[in-house]
């Protein structure tokens, strides 16, 4: 016996929306095929006039929450991105009995806890696999693929926009600006680039897998945070000299001291599987006890790999109505607080690069006050300086200290007399402790 189609309503006509709109009309034969119903774009939320886009038969309002209050539409797709309307829109929707799809990793890092408690109790679905990695299934790897796992760490490249901006510069010494504005046209980027350049982007999504990964609840605050404006040129190339990779990462680790959280950039050995991967792809590596290393690569960012992954959750949604399990693993009102590492604590090794003048005696300054705090160096070297300048650049790799330890070495370098007071200091990751 056939079922009634799956009414659909859309919210947000972006890059994402118009994608996830092209593939249920183009997939409609492949989807009914592996979903058992055949899904039907019933309503459009657009707040603004697009006469250039074809909705086919869908209803249209201007008012976004008409759509939740549909009593045809059976799934919201809210692809409307912040945590105003957006919010309101899934509140009301879950008001209305309807199952939730979103690709909205703020407001479910955000508002998330709220937002999935009123589900289970309404008894709909929300579901978020876009919110996360764009195209990659990690969502649902670490919800449902990997749920006999105790988890230790989730790590990764986890914005698109900021992948691409890096290995732009890097492997074409392209200027930041001009890779921002292609990273913008290609539909990578937010709609406040913002996010993606000061890491913010990746913290939301760091909420989330760590929440997946340890069993806790969304922790918007717990994130430290560094963004990729604070990397130079220089950076880059020193870094590939000593047979590194810098990206931005997203690395939440269970450790006997708590949970630590943090998004930065980051030197990464070349011959890591993570270091090789570029452009607008994402990875993810999870380790858990029992399966070991994970290691999930695929597209971060753009219309249509984002989606793919609402699609699938239509698919997911049209298949088990009643739901496969909790949104975040384990019921709401089960996740467990953790206790956080406090961020001077984290400990790695550093990648540190300072200016100084060319001059008997500052590298021994230098390596007394490292020395003097238990600072152990692994490499120390002098670049040439600058075209007319008299300085030179130096750059140190450390062996482990934590940051607190770090931080306080480094002010008392900078305030050395032949040592400039605007040092670049990055974590190194190994991924081998
Ligand atoms: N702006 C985001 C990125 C989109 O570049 O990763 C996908 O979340």
């Amino acid at each position: 016996m056939s079922r009634n189609p799956l009414n659909i309503g859309v919210c947000g006509v972006g890059t994402v929306g118009l994608a996830t709109i092209g593939i249920l009309r183009d997939q409609c034969e492949a989807l009914l095929a592996r979903s058992g119903q055949s899904m039907v774009v019933s309503h459009v939320g657009a707040r603004r006039e697009h006469p250039d886009h074809d909705y086919g038969d869908a209803r249209v309002s201007r008012d976004v929450l008409d759509v939740a209050r549909d009593p045809d539409v059976d799934v919201l797709v809210e692809l409307i991105g912040g945590t105003t309307v957006a919010h309101d829109l899934i509140k009301l929707a879950i008001q209305h009995g309807k199952h939730v799809v979103t690709a909205n990793k703020a407001l479910i890092a955000e508002h998330g806890n709220e937002l999935i408690a009123l589900a289970e109790a309404a008894g709909v679905q929300i579901r978020y696999e876009a919110a996360v990695a764009g195209g990659i299934p990690v969502i649902k790897v670490l919800r449902e693929s990997l749920a006999a796992n105790v988890v230790t760490e989730v790590a990764g490249i986890i914005n698109g926009t900021g992948n691409f901006i890096l290995t732009e510069m890097s492997t074409k010494g392209r200027a930041f600006d001009d890779v921002l504005s292609e990273a913008q046209a290609l539909g990578y980027a937010e709609a406040d680039p913002t996010f993606d350049i000061d890491g913010t982007d990746a913290a939301h999504k760091l909420v989330i897998l760590a929440s997946l990964a340890f069993g806790i609840p969304l922790s918007i605050d717990a994130p430290m945070k560094q963004g990729i404006q604070e990397v130079a040129p220089e950076d880059l190339e020193y870094a590939a000299s000593m047979g590194y990779r810098v990206k931005h990462l997203g690395i939440a680790r269970r450790t006997e001291q708590g949970v630590e959280m943090r998004v930065h950039p980051t030197l990464i050995p070349e011959h890591k599987q993570i270091a090789t991967v570029d452009g607008v792809l994402n990875a993810v590596m999870i380790s858990g006890d029992a399966v070991g290393e994970v290691v999930l690569v695929g597209p971060g960012a753009g219309g249509a790999a984002t989606a793919s992954s609402v699609c699938a959750d239509l698919v997911d949604v049209a298949r088990n109505p009643a739901g496969s399990g909790p949104a975040l693993g384990i019921a709401a009102a089960a996740l467990q607080a953790p206790s956080w590492v406090p961020v001077g604590d984290i400990a790695s090794e550093w990648y540190v690069r300072l200016t100084a003048s060319d001059q008997s005696g500052v590298m021994s300054d230098i390596t007394q006050i490292l020395a003097s705090r238990d600072i152990s160096i692994e490499s120390i070297i002098q670049k040439p300086p600058a075209p007319e300048s008299d300085k030179v650049p130096v750059v140190l790799l450390t062996h482990v200290a934590p940051q607190s330890v770090m931080t306080h070495a480094l002010n008392e370098i900078m305030a050395l007399e032949e040592v400039d007071a605007d040092a670049a200091l990055m974590r190194v990751e190994a991924f081998d402790r």
